[in-house]
C-alpha cells in the first residue's frame, strides 16, 4: 500500500460571465438548443488584464492555505493544460516562480486535453513516492476562449476558461488511486493545430464521434476503478465525471444508479473547461462542505487525444509534520 490523498482544493476563474444570449448575437444559436443539448447556461472567459496564470495562482494558493502547507513543503507541481499562456516557461515553473516553490520541487506542464488533470494525478502519485518532499500540487488549467474558433456554433458554445488546483500529501498507509489511464491517438475527431504550422491554431471537433466515444469511455473507467478498488457503486460518496455536456453525465449516472446528490455538476455554470474541469468540480464540493476526510471520491475524465481516465480519489486532513 502506498498512495496519495487530497488535503487541499481552490479555484480560480475569470470575471467575465458570457451567456447563451451573447453567444447567440455571434453565430446562429438559441438559449434552448445550448441548455437541451450541453446543459450549459454560462462560462467564464478571460477578459483584458486577466491571464491564466493568474487564475492558476488564485486557485493554487487558495489549495495550500486550506491544505495548510507552505510552498518549501512541495516536491512536485504539475500542470495540466493545453493552453499554457507560454510554452517556455512551462506555466508550471511560473507558478514555482510567483509561489516560491523550493528549487528541489520537480515543475513541469502536461497535456492530455481534457483528461489532464487525471494523468497529473497518477504522475503526482508515482513521483511523490520517490521524492524526498510528500506534498504535490496537482493543478488543471485552461485558456480555451483562446482557441475557440468564433465562427463554429457546434464548437464555440461548448467551451470556457479557469483553473482549479488540488494539494496532494503521499503516505506509505494511504491506497493507491488505482488510476485507469489509457490513449487512442486519432488525429482526426478532436484537434487543435500547432501555432505557425499554417493552419488556424482552433479547436475543431466531431461532436457526434466525441459524444459517442465518450459513453463508451466513462462506463469503462468507472467499472475498472471499481474492481481494482473492489468496491461497489454505491460504495462510492461522489462521482465526479468531467463536465463536457450534461447528457454524458446524467447517461453514467443513470447506468448505475446514482442518486443526483451524489453527482455533482457545475457545467452550466463553467461549461468545458477541459483540464480544469475535474479539479473545479473538486474545489466547488469542498468549498460547500459537501466531502469530508475518508469519502471516496469517483473521478472520470477523457477527452482529445483521445484520452480517458478515471480514479478513486480520498480525502484526508494534512498529516502534521
Ligand atoms: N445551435 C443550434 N443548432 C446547432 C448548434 C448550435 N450551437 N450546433 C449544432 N447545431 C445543429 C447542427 O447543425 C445539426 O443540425 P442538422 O441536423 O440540421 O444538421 C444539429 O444541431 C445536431 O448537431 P449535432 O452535432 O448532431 O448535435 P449533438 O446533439 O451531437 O450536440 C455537441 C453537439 C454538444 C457538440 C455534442 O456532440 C457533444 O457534446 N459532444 C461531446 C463533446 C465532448 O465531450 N468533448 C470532450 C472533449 S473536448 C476537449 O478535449 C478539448
Amino acid at each position: 500500500m502506498s498512495g496519495i490523498k487530497i488535503v487541499g482544493t481552490g479555484l480560480g476563474v475569470p470575471n467575465r460571465v458570457v451567456t447563451n444570449a451573447d453567444i447567440a448575437n455571434l453565430v446562429d444559436t438559441n438559449e434552448g438548443w445550448i441548455v437541451s443539448r450541453t446543459g450549459i447556461s454560462t462560462r467564464r472567459h478571460l477578459s483584458a488584464g486577466e491571464t491564466i496564470l493568474s487564475c492558476t495562482l488564485q486557485a493554487a494558493r487558495a489549495a495550500l492555505a486550506q491544505a495548510g502547507v507552505r510552498p518549501e513543503e512541495i516536491g512536485t507541481c504539475l500542470v495540466a493544460t493545453l493552453t499554457p499562456d507560454m510554452l517556455v516557461p512551462s506555466a508550471a515553473c511560473m507558478v514555482q516562480k510567483e509561489l516560491g516553490l523550493a528549487h528541489d520541487a520537480v515543475c513541469f506542464d502536461l497535456n492530455a486535453a481534457c483528461t489532464g488533470f487525471l494523468f497529473a494525478l497518477h504522475t503526482t502519485e508515482c513521483l511523490l513516492k520517490s521524492s524526498r518532499k510528500k506534498f504535490g500540487l496537482v493543478i488543471g488549467a485552461e485558456n480555451l476562449s483562446r482557441i475557440t474558433d468564433w465562427a463554429d456554433r457546434s464548437t464555440c458554445i461548448l467551451f470556457g476558461d479557469g483553473a482549479g488546483a488540488a494539494v496532494v500529501e503521499w503516505r506509505e498507509d494511504f491506497p493507491s488511486i488505482e488510476a485507469v489511464l489509457g490513449c487512442h491517438g486519432d488525429d482526426r475527431v478532436l484537434r487543435v493545430p500547432g501555432v505557425e504550422t499554417g493552419v488556424r491554431s482552433l479547436i475543431s471537433m466531431e461532436g457526434t464521434h466525441v459524444f459517442k466515444f465518450a459513453i463508451q469511455a466513462v462506463p469503462y473507467c468507472v467499472d475498472e476503478v471499481l474492481r481494482r478498488c473492489s468496491l461497489a457503486p454505491e460504495d462510492v460518496d461522489f462521482f465526479v465525471f468531467h463536465q463536457a455536456n450534461e447528457r454524458i453525465i446524467d447517461a453514467a449516472a443513470k447506468r448505475y444508479n446514482i442518486p443526483p446528490e451524489k453527482v455533482y455538476k457545475n457545467i452550466q455554470n463553467y461549461g468545458n473547461t477541459s483540464a480544469a474541469s475535474i479539479p473545479l468540480v473538486l474545489a466547488e464540493l469542498q468549498t460547500q462542505g459537501r466531502i469530508h476526510p475518508g469519502d471516496r471520491v469517483l473521478v472520470v475524465g477523457f477527452g482529445g487525444g483521445l484520452t480517458w481516465g478515471g480514479a478513486l480519489v480520498e480525502f484526508a486532513e494534512r498529516t502534521p509534520l
